[in-house]
């Protein structure tokens, strides 16, 4: 059986956080989110990391933290939705634990991202059509990485961590 952390995977706006906090309180998993651990540690917003580092350096720092996490145990760990597009992330993940790609459709996760402005990529494009172009260029990559998919369109929290939880213990 594989021991490990649970690694969130998907496109902005699927649920990553919202479920990544039901995993805590349902199964009192220790939880890190990336995005959130990243700007405590650079001391400014992704946006502004994004504006005056460069989407690169961001990058690289996701890249960091994920080999960072060797040292911890059992997480529910939040990606951020770029994380699995890079091949050496993908196989982090998969050394250190399960990972588990949140699937949305483009017109939820329009509804869920709307109104923020913390999400540099869709600053200014802020609509269905191009989260549709982004998410069909990353589905590739998230399918390739997961080890588990968990469809999460007009489902709860509750039930979407019920099915994390049979399919981790199907597969470990
Ligand atoms: C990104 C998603 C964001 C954040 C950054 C880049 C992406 O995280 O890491 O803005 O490339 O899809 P969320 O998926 O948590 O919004």
């Amino acid at each position: 059986m594989k021991e490990g952390h649970i690694f969130l995977i998907g496109f902005m706006g699927a649920g990553k956080s919202t479920v990544s906090g039901c995993l805590h309180s349902l199964y009192g998993m220790e939880q890190m989110e990336m995005d959130a651990e990243i700007e405590k540690e650079q001391g400014k917003a992704i946006s502004r990391i994004f504006q005056e580092d460069g989407e690169e350096y961001f990058r690289n720092l996701e890249t960091a933290l994920l080999k960072s996490l060797k040292n911890k145990e059992n997480l529910v760990v939040s990606c951020g939705g770029g994380t699995a597009v890079r091949q050496c992330n993908v196989q982090e993940m998969k050394e250190q634990g399960t990972i588990v790609w949140l699937a949305a459709k483009p017109e939820t996760v329009y509804k869920r991202v709307k109104n923020s402005h913390n999400r540099p990529l869709l600053e200014g494009n802020m609509n269905v059509e191009y989260i549709e172009k982004l998410m069909s260029a990353r589905i590739p990559a998230y399918r390739r990485a997961a080890d588990i998919v968990v469809e999460t369109d007009g489902k709860k929290a509750e039930e979407i961590c019920r099915e994390i939880r049979k399919q981790c213990s199907d597969i470990r």
